[in-house]
């Protein structure tokens, strides 16, 4: 029955004409997380479920105004450090000034520190974060698909990061914020990230945008550390939805012919396959019945991670 679902949901994916492309940077100076290929591969899975094309590189010199110019959004997953120079850093800017959309993952915050533009775009940079460990994280904002499929109160393995300051200011939505009680945290805190404290959130404009220019949207949740992180559906239901989210802000060709930027000739990516806003059942009322496992599994095939060619 699974096997059928995931077949069906893959047809009505491949459907659509021209899938939206999204370029994925992987680029570290600094720490390496030894996750990233498993998040490379996580994502390259889901690709067909969302209609989605990930190229994944590491080399900077693939940011060019040509290069950037086929993609409907830049994902940065775990980069840490200075990982593009000057003529990359243009690039980037120019991407964003004609309506890019970007993704930020778990360290994108802990890069290119020093960069205004990206800073703003991405929200808020990293500061400190206590151990690795359990903790929970809220849903502040359920309607959003970035959440919508988790639930209010989720359990997490992860390092709980602290930001220099509070992507609020920016006006950016908190989408997700860490339960403080819920884990141990001995730092000090030198910065106001606001309250509660944020660990994921959008911005509908992307405040790295020049003015005068067409913003597009941004997305960053700074989750993703563990192989295990990238191994668990609701993790990457979390990240697509942000995802196919960003890229529905209409001004990448993905969504709208006329944009500059974009995979050319793109159809929309079929609604019907983005992450389970639109699933019929939420999670929790299928949890609390007691189908944790089917509805696991229902998410795993929305966001393309189940088992599908290994059934
Ligand atoms: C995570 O997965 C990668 C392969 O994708 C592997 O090299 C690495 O050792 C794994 N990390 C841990 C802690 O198991
Ligand atoms: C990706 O799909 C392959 C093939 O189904 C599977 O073996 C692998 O575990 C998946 N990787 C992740 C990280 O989901
Ligand atoms: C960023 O700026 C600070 C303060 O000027 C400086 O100490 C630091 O070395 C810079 N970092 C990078 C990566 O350029
Ligand atoms: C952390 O949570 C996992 C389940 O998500 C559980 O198996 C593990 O025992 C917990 N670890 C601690 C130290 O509480
Ligand atoms: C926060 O975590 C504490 C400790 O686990 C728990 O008692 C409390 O109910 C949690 N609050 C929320 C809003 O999740
Ligand atoms: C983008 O276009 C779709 C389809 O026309 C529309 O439903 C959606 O509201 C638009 N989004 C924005 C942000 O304009
Ligand atoms: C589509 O892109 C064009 C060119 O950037 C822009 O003028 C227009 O407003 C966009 N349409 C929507 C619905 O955002």
């Amino acid at each position: 029955m699974l096997r059928v679902l995931g077949l069906l949901l893959a047809a009505s994916a491949v459907r659509s004409l021209t899938p939206a492309r999204v370029l994925v940077y992987t680029a570290t100076q600094g720490f390496r997380h030894d996750s990233i290929p498993t998040a490379i591969q996580a994502l390259n899975n889901a690709s067909s479920f969302i209609n989605v094309l990930f190229d994944d590189t590491e080399d900077e010199t693939r940011f060019t105004d040509e290069n950037l110019a086929n993609y409907d959004s830049i994902m940065f997953v775990s980069t840490t450090g200075e990982v593009l120079d000057d003529a990359g850093k243009a690039a980037f800017q120019n991407y964003l000034n004609l309506g890019g959309n970007f993704v930020g993952v778990h360290s994108a915050s802990d890069s290119l520190v020093n960069t205004s533009f990206y800073g703003q775009e991405l929200g808020a940079y990293f500061d400190y974060h206590p151990a690795l460990q359990n903790a929970t994280v809220d849903v502040l904002d359920a309607s959003h698909p970035s959440v919508s499929m988790l639930p209010s109160e989720w359990h997490i393995q992860e390092e709980m990061y602290n930001f220099k300051s509070d992507p609020r200011t920016l006006g950016a939505v908190v989408v997700l914020s860490a339960n403080e009680s819920s884990y141990v945290d001995t730092g000090v805190r030198n910065f106001n990230q606001g309250t509660p404290h944020p660990s994921a959130w959008f911005q509908e404009h992307g405040a790295g945008v020049q003015s005068g220019h067409t913003a597009g949207r941004s997305f960053y949740t700074s989750l993703g550390h563990l192989n295990e992180t990238w191994e668990d559906p609701l993790f990457m239901a979390h990240v697509l939805g942000g995802l196919t989210w960003a890229l529905q802000a209409n001004t990448t060709r993905a969504f709208n012919t006329s944009a500059v930027v974009g995979n050319a000739g793109a159809a929309p990516p079929d609604s019907t396959t983005t992450p389970s806003p639109n699933m019929s059942a939420s999670p929790s009322t299928l949890i609390s019945a007691g189908h944790v496992s089917i509805v696991t599994a229902l998410l795993a095939v929305a966001v393309g991670v189940y088992f599908t060619f290994s059934m």
